[in-house]
């Protein structure tokens, strides 16, 4: 299951990103907001950093203006690590080095093709499994 949520910086691309995620039978929740009407990112960031958190879902994807309001929020919730991506190899390596649970785009800084090839990347691409990386993911939670 995949958490989805936005401020209204991140409407029209949360939309978007869901109609991806319905074409390909990825299960998903949708966290909000429901309009473009002005919001605070803070509070759903919470949502589905929290969702993540209790593993109600697997992993989140959290979309706001320019995606760093919405990541400085998700990593208050201990047992996060939500990566703002707004590339392709940063999307893998996030993956595959830190084994990230949130994916954090700007809605006014990527382009919509653009968006979904960073998130197809994301969710298609398993942690390594690496002692190093595991090594320095316990750091972080310590
Ligand atoms: C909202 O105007 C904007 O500040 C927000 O979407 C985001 O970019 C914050 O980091």
């Amino acid at each position: 299951m995949i958490g989805i949520g936005c401020d209204h910086g991140g409407f029209e691309l949360k939309n978007i990103i869901i109609e991806y995620l319905k074409k390909n039978n990825i299960e998903y929740k949708d966290y909000g907001t429901y309009s473009a009407d002005s919001v605070d990112y803070p509070v759903y960031a919470k949502k589905v950093a929290n969702a993540v958190a209790s593993g109600e879902c697997e992993k989140g994807i959290l979309i706001c203006g320019t995606g760093i309001g919405i990541s400085i929020t998700a990593n208050k919730v201990k047992g996060i690590r939500a990566a703002l991506c707004h590339d392709v190899a940063s999307a893998r390596l996030t993956r595959l080095h830190n084994d990230s649970n949130i994916l954090c785009m700007g809605g006014r800084i990527i382009g919509p093709e653009h968006a979904l090839a960073v998130a197809e990347a994301w969710l298609g691409t398993e942690f390594s499994g690496d002692e190093r990386h595991k090594r320095r993911i316990n750091m972080i939670e310590e």
